[in-house]
């Protein structure tokens, strides 16, 4: 068996005016189907290209993306992704945007059943009765919960958070930390979920990467044991602040890095 995702050996740098920018420098992931990974790291580090290169809208300049063991060669159509600031569609309702990658990305539903689905997901994320709202009518973490919908509507094989709950205030991330699980014991998927906050990592994912400095390579992978299902009690277990300790730690090993190459520059 394959992992689902499977990051080997991967450089890559940009081209820019003053010359080539290192941004990835011996990437490494391995992910099995339902696994869930939490990558943190610098900022600037490289923890959004590595998305780019999972969603197959870059290729590395060195070594592989596999999916099921196949190189990802372009964008796929089965990795749905949601960011810090959702996109949505103003003139379209909350329904009509968490429907919207029904109508691109081809697949046999009528459209009674896309309805169903994206009003099912609208559910299982608490936002019954806002499904006609405009988005600019919803808070930020409403219209976070509605992209999350929208992300999983068209059941893609890997599910792809960039600093989604970011731009949220502490209370109400902690509600969509929860609505997260709840989500993936129902809709089960294959998560990367990019993120600056280690308790959100250790919270939802089952394995955290910590990213060194730029050039990124994998400095530090943790295995957080399953301890069946999580509260936000864990959070405040010996176990955990001892995880938390251990990548507060590896966080300054790699800003270390990332300020040593500033100071080089
Ligand atoms: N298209 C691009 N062209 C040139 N440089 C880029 C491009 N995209 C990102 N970068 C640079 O590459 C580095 C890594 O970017 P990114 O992956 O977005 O980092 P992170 O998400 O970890 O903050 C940053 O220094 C950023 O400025
Ligand atoms: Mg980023």
């Amino acid at each position: 068996m394959y992992p689902m995702i499977k990051i080997e050996g991967v450089r890559h740098a940009y081209k820019t005016p003053s010359g080539p920018l290192p941004v990835l420098d011996g990437l490494e992931l391995s992910l099995n189907e339902g696994g869930f990974v939490a990558v943190v790291g610098p900022s600037g580090c490289g923890k959004s290209t590595l998305t780019k290169l999972v969603s197959g809208l870059m290729k590395p300049d060195e070594g592989k993306v596999m999916l099921h063991g196949e190189v990802v060669t372009g964008p796929r159509n089965t990795v749905g992704m949601a960011f810090q600031n959702p996109v949505m569609l103003e003139w379209r309702t909350i329904l009509q945007n968490v429907m919207l990658p029904l109508e691109i990305v081809p697949n046999k539903l009528t459209k009674a059943e896309r309805e169903d689905r994206a009003r099912h997901l609208l559910a299982l994320v608490g936002l019954t009765g806002f499904e006609d709202k405009r988005p600019s009518e919803l808070s930020g973490g409403m219209r976070q919960r509605a992209s999350l919908c929208r992300a999983l509507v068209h059941k893609p094989e890997v599910l792809i958070l960039d600093e989604p709950f970011g731009a949220l205030d502490a209370f109400t991330r902690e509600d969509l930390w929860q609505t997260m699980h709840k989500v993936k014991e129902n809709e089960p998927f294959t998560g990367i979920l990019i993120t600056h906050d280690l308790r959100e990592a250790i919270f939802l994912a089952d394995q955290v990467i910590v990213l060194s400095g730029r050039p990124a390579r994998t400095q530090y992978v943790l295995d957080v044991p399953d301890t069946g299902p999580r509260d936000l009690d864990h959070l405040y277990t010996p176990e955990a602040a001892e995880m938390l300790a251990v990548l507060r730690h590896q966080i300054e090993i790699a800003q270390g890095r990332a300020s040593a190459e500033e100071v080089a520059e």
